[in-house]
């Protein structure tokens, strides 16, 4: 057998032992059910695990995560995470969390192509259009690269805010808050962007429904 598989599996029968160790109900308890107070929309990088950075432990945030964090309406696999998190698990925040040194916002600003991800990076050649002007002002790609990183973040926020499921909840006065993070790789450190979607105000008047309840 590769080691590298056996690795995880050893890694699990350490991780299951420790925990019990600390607590010998901890899976117990985590069986009964989940109520998570967080749905997280992050990167599927693989060094920016929603748990680990957040120092939280299982069954405390719901996470979904895809390349370069994105909100396509017409994704059925976020779409559905969003509404069993929002209805169903009824979590009051969602967090957008993109990270400096993403290789999808990199490979967004260029003209390289990748295969199918392709298509899934053409929303944020979309973002990248929509704030031309601003980031062809900055000549360091980094820098540049770190910018779209975070208008990338604030544009699924809003994208968020668009869905008749965020909307649904605002019309009948449930609390729901939408925040967008980006994470550095390079410190382990979170920053909030200026960011906050909570009620449909928030969002220009094309895209509210008009919610009869
Ligand atoms: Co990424």
């Amino acid at each position: 057998m590769d080691k590298a598989y056996k690795k995880l599996i050893d890694g699990n029968r350490l991780f299951a032992l420790s925990k019990k160790f600390d607590d010998p109900e901890y899976f117990k308890k985590l069986s009964l059910g989940q109520k998570p107070d967080y749905l997280w929309i992050g990167c599927s990088d693989s060094r920016v695990p929603a748990n680990e950075v957040t120092n939280t432990e299982s069954g405390e945030i719901f996470v979904h995560r895809n390349i370069a964090n994105v909100v396509v309406h017409t994704d059925f696999n976020l779409m559905s995470v969003l509404e069993y998190a929002v209805n169903v698990l009824e979590v009051k925040q969602i967090i957008v969390c993109g990270h400096y040194g993403c290789g999808g916002v990199r490979a967004a600003m260029g003209s390289g192509t990748f295969g199918l991800v392709d298509n899934w990076l053409r929303n944020i050649k979309d973002v990248y259009f929509k704030h031309n002007a601003e980031l062809e002002a900055i000549s360091d790609l980094d820098k540049r690269a770190d910018r779209l990183t975070e208008l990338n973040v604030i544009e699924q926020v809003r994208n968020l805010a668009k869905t008749m499921i965020i909307q649904n909840v605002w019309q009948a006065g449930r609390k729901i808050e939408i925040h967008g993070w980006v994470y550095g790789l390079n410190n382990g450190l979170i920053t909030e962007l200026n960011v906050l979607y909570d009620e449909k105000d928030d969002i220009e008047a094309i895209y509210r429904y008009k919610i009869d309840k």
